[in-house]
């Protein structure tokens, strides 16, 4: 089990540039499950989560090929509608092949994905859209069975705005009879980019950004290529780390457009924000300041993913500063580490009030998941002393080389296995 262990103090400076966004790449690659024929897929970060998805596609007998940052899928052989546990569980969003497996193999049988560090995570939504399109399904032994002969497009409206759902329906309603509607659908810029991936094969989605997306069924695809959008948790976790030391970094190959809520944020806390068409530059020099309220929403609020590394930016704030976590049950596990390293934070139920403290001091931390383990690495940072923080996996599942993009923005960093 590795650790990052981390001398904090340096103020960071220099250039990063960004990786493809986890959270787009993974549904895409459920997606190139549907053409039967190859998928070019451009810009994929090197992280555990996309190994985990790969192993899912050559199980079901896809060929795949990687050359540096780009992934070919050849799909022309999936021969397996089955997906067995131990792959399901190696991560949540597993859940996504449902969809692709359904509409290219017209059955699925795939172990329940199971909840994570950050909650139960339930896919009533999805099973329930399964449903509306004609799909029988059924659960059992921790499995569910899925059987469509035809699948009948639908008018679908979602009790939530839910990602996975959202993308789960794309895929079932590609090449169903007929158009689906998804109503209250979710608008995350990853939402857009599998439309843009699955219209490149021959769909035709329209919507996708807003909170209707049409689905109009074909019965033919075709091959794609594509590159996949910026990370843009990962922008803002490398901004939130500026913010925190009092550096100077900027961030190249984003799309400012899709980190407008953070942005607004990390201006409110006194950082001075450059924008460009494909960078974005943060500075801090005067001291930070309290945000009265960070609630988190779905897009174009703030983001879930943001709310760990942003609380540790907070923890250093001139004030008191309140952060209500709208999304996921249990994403606060990484305030008891940020408390072991001088933080003053209060938690009730899904609201945390973080008083700032002059300094944080260097600790044996442990992250419990991916985003709170970015959180602690970020607060490392500007402590004072060294933090070791522990269960590094959680972190490589999102975060592409992190040590090395640091170490290239001054910091004393390194991993320790
Ligand atoms: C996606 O997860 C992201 N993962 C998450 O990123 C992100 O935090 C989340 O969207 C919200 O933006 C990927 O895209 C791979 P949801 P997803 O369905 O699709 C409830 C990260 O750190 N819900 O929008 O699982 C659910 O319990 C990860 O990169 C139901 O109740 O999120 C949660 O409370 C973490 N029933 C809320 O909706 C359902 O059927 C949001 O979930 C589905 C979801």
């Amino acid at each position: 089990m590795s650790s990052i262990v981390i001398a904090g103090g340096n103020k960071l400076e220099g250039e990063v540039k960004i990786s493809g966004a986890k959270n787009s790449v993974l549904p895409i690659l459920a997606a190139t499950i549907l053409n039967g024929g190859k998928n070019i897929i451009h810009d994929c970060p090197e992280l555990k989560d996309v190994s985990a998805s790969l192993q899912i596609l050559e199980f079901l007998g896809c060929r795949i090929q990687r050359q540096g940052k780009t992934i070919i899928v050849d799909s022309s052989s999936v021969n397996e509608f089955h997906v067995p546990e131990n792959l399901m569980r190696e991560m949540r969003s597993s859940v996504i092949f449902l969809g692709s497996i359904v509409s290219r193999c017209r059955k699925a049988v795939l172990s329940y994905p199971g909840g994570c560090e950050i909650g139960p995570r339930p896919i009533d939504l999805h099973l329930k859209a399964l449903k509306k399109l004609g799909i029988k399904a059924r659960e059992s032994h921790g499995y569910i069975f899925c059987d469509a002969e035809n699948i009948i497009g639908n008018d679908i409206c979602l009790n939530f705005p839910s990602v996975g759902a959202t993308e789960n329906i794309m895929l079932m309603a590609v090449m169903a009879k007929g158009e689906t509607i998804i109503r209250n659908a979710a608008k995350e810029p990853e939402v857009v980019d599998l439309q843009d991936y699955l219209n490149g094969m021959g769909a035709k989605i329209t919507g996708a950004g807003t909170s209707v997306i049409r689905v109009e069924g074909v019965t033919e695809l075709h091959d794609v290529e594509h590159t996949v959008i910026p990370d843009r948790i990962e922008a803002s976790t490398y901004l939130a780390s500026a913010a925190i030391t009092g550096g100077t970094v900027k961030v190249t190959n984003v799309n400012p457009e899709h980190l407008q809520a953070v942005l607004a944020v990390l201006q409110e806390c006194g950082c001075k924000i450059y924008i460009e068409k494909d960078s974005i530059t943060l500075s801090r020099t005067s001291s930070l300041q309290p945000v009265d309220v960070i609630r988190t929403l779905p897009y174009p609020g703030f983001p879930t993913d943001m709310q760990a590394p942003m609380m540790s930016v907070l923890t250093l704030a001139k004030g008191t500063s309140i952060v209500s976590e709208t999304i996921f049950e249990n994403r606060f596990k990484h305030v008891e580490e940020l408390i072991r390293m001088g933080a003053d934070i209060m938690v009730d139920g899904r609201v945390a009030v973080i008083r700032g403290v002059d300094k944080l001091t260097g600790a044996n931390v442990n992250a419990m998941d991916l985003r709170g383990g970015a959180a602690l690495v970020i607060a490392g940072l500007a402590a004072e002393g060294v933090t070791t923080v522990n269960g590094v996996h959680h972190i490589d599942r999102g975060y592409e080389k992190i040590e090395d993009k640091f170490i290239n923005l001054g910091a004393d960093i390194k991993r320790v296995d």
